[in-house]
């Protein structure tokens, strides 16, 4: 094919991070169906015990890392809500339709504590087809919402219950996983928010959801072109207007010496964010969802679509009175982001130990281990959109499931072949990148997504704990759509006595 141009809007070259761990911080769905389809299943499963930490050093290390299992369920939290046709205020009065669930963009919060099971009762009242996926919740796979592979998609009109308890507190979120390149740019997105058993004082628990919306000439509509020619040649759909929840300026009003837990994440088709935090400096202390092992600076900390970060910001008391504007520094033209309104009363900063301490483990030998499982992503001319996205060389209706072992270390190759970026996201899954370019790395965090940069090579650790078909891809949904897209099938290992799933697809 012709050679893909670079993006007017595209990223500025990486700047070399000044801490050990910047610049190291890049972080990151779409949805074609397959044939085959599962029934709603009832979702406990028995999930073996001792299974890691029997075969070998980098399994042991792993051990303890996050626990095999989900908590015994204390109390159920149900939410009832729908997806439907919506015309949602944006933009500080615009009115848009958009396709939203319960009537709001972002949709609603769901928010419950690790401990607790969550039941939603959807029902779809679009014109189209849908799922929910829980982007990072490590579920059941039952309950992973990929179309023909972990259920049937859920027609117009019809409904469907997910039910799981979550294994990790954390931030994540939820969109579909039917046609997610229009109908999470349309608005259909929430997070999912699972509190610590003990959930920590902080001053304030702020949520920002990042965005980016592609509208008409008259800014009045979304742009109904999707899956265009050129959101293929270059890194996906990238809009015009970048919103935080919905809003063009975002207002946090703080006081200072206030202690804030913000969760950021990045629900955009294709756009990557590198806020600028000026004067403050915040910490990293969870990298998609999970806590990491020691508090981060945010240097050179990215988000791609589908990661989120969770920062630890405590607001200097010399910043009394000031409005800090956050931009995104990850093109060229800086955009704006939110505005931090500093109050003059201070207020009594809450002491408590960072949250960030998980056991991490690190893998200094996993740059040397053999690859298991290599991905070439690239592109050719062709298929439906007259650009493939291809992972080895086929697209998500030509590729087999790839198998992992359940209870074991794999190491996964994400070879970038093309000149684009590709955020990786494994479902069901966290990873650890230990090597880019054959270089080895230490990021003391685990994630479910991956940024790559052009023609950039990257290895991740893993040690898969669920049995089932997870769906693996490029979260730049336009890449998705046209083919960048396999399963994995984690397969029960040999040193685990494994209880067969009850109803296996495919
Ligand atoms: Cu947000 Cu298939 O994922
Ligand atoms: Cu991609």
């Amino acid at each position: 094919m012709r050679r893909l141009r670079p993006p007017h809007d595209g990223p500025r070259p990486r700047k070399r991070g000044r801490s050990q761990n910047s610049g190291l911080g890049r972080l990151a769905l779409s949805l074609l169906s397959l044939g085959c389809s599962v029934g709603k299943e009832k979702i406990s499963r028995e999930e073996p015990k001792g299974a890691v930490g029997t075969t070998g050093p980098l399994e042991r290390e792993f051990a303890g890392a996050y626990p095999t299992q989900a908590p015994t369920p204390t109390a159920t939290r149900t939410f009832a809500f729908s997806a439907a046709v919506s015309d949602v205020q944006l933009f500080e009065g615009r009115i848009l339709q958009s396709w939203a669930y319960d009537g709001t963009v972002p949709g609603p919060t769901l928010r419950l504590r690790l401990g607790e099971t969550l039941r939603v009762e959807f029902r779809n009242e679009l014109p189209d087809p849908t799922t929910i996926h829980w982007h990072g919740m490590r579920v059941p796979n039952a309950m992973d919402g990929v179309p023909g592979v972990t259920q049937p998609p859920i027609p117009p009109g019809e409904g469907f219950t997910y039910e799981f308890t979550p294994k990790d507190p954390g931030t994540f979120w939820f969109h579909p996983h039917v046609r997610g390149e229009e109908q999470v740019e349309r608005g259909l997105y929430g997070v999912l928010i699972v509190d610590d058993p003990e959930p920590l004082p902080y001053t304030a628990d702020v949520l920002w959801v990042l965005d980016d919306w592609r509208l008409t000439r008259d800014g009045q509509a979304i742009d109904p072109r999707f899956v265009t020619r050129g959101d293929l040649a270059h890194d996906g759909r990238w809009g015009q207007v970048i919103a935080v929840n919905g809003t063009l300026d975002e207002r946090l009003e703080v006081a200072p010496g206030a202690r804030i837990r913000l969760r950021l994440v990045d629900v955009a088709n294709g756009r990557v964010f590198r806020p600028d935090w000026g004067p403050l400096n915040p910490e990293v202390i969870a990298v998609d969802g999970m806590y990491a092992s020691r508090p981060l600076p945010v240097d050179g900390f990215e988000l791609a679509p589908g990661n989120r970060l969770d920062l630890d910001l405590v607001i200097p008391p010399e910043l009394a009175g000031q409005s800090i504007k956050i931009v995104d520094r990850f093109t060229r033209r800086p955009h704006h982001l939110a505005t931090i309104v500093v109050g003059t009363t201070a207020v009594r900063t809450p002491e408590f130990p960072s949250p960030a301490r998980a056991h991490v483990p690190r893998w200094v030998d996993a740059a040397a281990a053999p690859v298991d499982l290599t991905l070439a992503l690239s592109a050719a001319r062709g298929g439906p959109y007259g650009i493939r996205w291809m992972i080895n060389g086929k697209t998500y209706d030509e590729n087999h499931a790839e198998a992992l072992v359940e209870g074991r270390w794999n190491k996964v190759r994400f070879a970038n072949e093309s000149p684009r970026l590709h955020p990786m996201h494994i479902h069901g899954q966290f990873f650890k990148v230990v090597a880019r370019n054959g270089q080895a790395v230490d990021e003391p965090y685990w994630r479910d997504t991956v940024l790559l940069r052009p023609r950039e090579t990257v290895d991740v650790g893993l040690v898969p704990l669920d049995a089932g078909k997870w769906a693996l891809h490029c979260h730049i949904l336009e890449h998705a759509a046209a083919g960048m897209m396999t399963l994995v099938h984690v397969r029960p290992g040999p040193a685990t006595p494994h209880t067969p799933a009850r109803s296996h697809p495919g």
